[in-house]
């Protein structure tokens, strides 16, 4: 790369299209965000991720660690600390032959996962209420504890898939296990975005609170009014953080 950062406006219509290169958009991110963070990680991990939540560095784009370590003008190191950390919000994949790139989540995929979701948690949980122990409660109490101390968004999409999978587990038909898991899986990531983007208080404890009370009370249908709130709260708030990015076509 001959020039550092090219000096550029804020982009006010850059191109949708998946792989382009980051340094144009970059560049101003950069400029912007520079006097605001005291170590280089901190500095770069910002940077890219508002670039990321943004649209402004689109899915798809690789981010190498070499070009990055001279448009941010520091060691390869921090590079490689800020990549893990954006890896563990699941904004970058690290892919065999590409490296570190920018995952690809769209408002049309987001949609279709709320609807494949509504389809199977409900149908789930109403098979696996009546058979839930005291054991698979107290267990469900534990990560809703846990996701109250929690401040990691991957341990929290972890901790937010064990919550709701217990409450499904004595559904007794593997496959609709199987594919609630799946599913639940790829809403991690879409929740992970969401949270770093609008905050941790999108979490919707209470939601969880309500529904182990309802299984606790064996009231299957007001669990299943609260799960369905749920799923659909989490719908609402993944429209709102698409409708805010810049790249609004996906
Ligand atoms: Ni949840």
């Amino acid at each position: 790369m001959a020039t550092l950062l090219p000096d550029l406006p804020a982009p006010s219509s850059h191109s949708d299209t998946p792989g382009e290169d980051a340094s144009a958009p970059l560049g101003s991110l950069i400029a912007k965000s520079k006097p605001r963070y005291r170590t280089a990680t901190e500095f770069v991990e910002a940077t890219l991720r508002d670039g990321i939540l943004s649209g402004q560095i689109p899915g798809g784009t690789p981010l190498r660690q070499e070009d990055l370590a001279h448009q941010f003008g520091v060691s390869r190191m921090p590079i490689r600390e800020a990549l893990r950390q954006l890896e563990a919000q699941a904004l970058i994949d690290f892919t065999p032959h590409k490296g570190a790139v920018v995952t690809t989540i769209s408002a049309a995929d987001a949609a279709d996962l709320f609807t494949v979701r509504l389809a199977l948690e409900p149908a789930a949980l109403a098979l696996s209420l009546p058979h839930l122990t005291a054991e698979d409660l107290l267990r469900a109490a534990d990560s809703i504890a846990d996701m109250d101390g929690e401040r990691d968004l991957a341990r929290m999409g972890e901790l937010n898939r064990r919550f709701h999978m217990v409450l499904y587990s004595r559904a007794d038909s593997p496959r609709l296990l199987g594919l609630v898991e799946q599913h639940m899986a790829v809403f991690d990531r879409y929740l992970r975005f969401e949270l770093a983007a609008l905050g941790w208080d999108h979490l919707k404890q209470d939601d969880h609170r309500a529904l182990l009370e309802a299984c606790h009370s064996r009231d299957t249908d007001t669990a299943i009014t609260i799960l369905t709130g749920h799923l659909r709260h989490a719908d609402q708030a993944l429209r709102r953080f698409f409708t805010n990015r810049t790249d609004r076509t996906a």
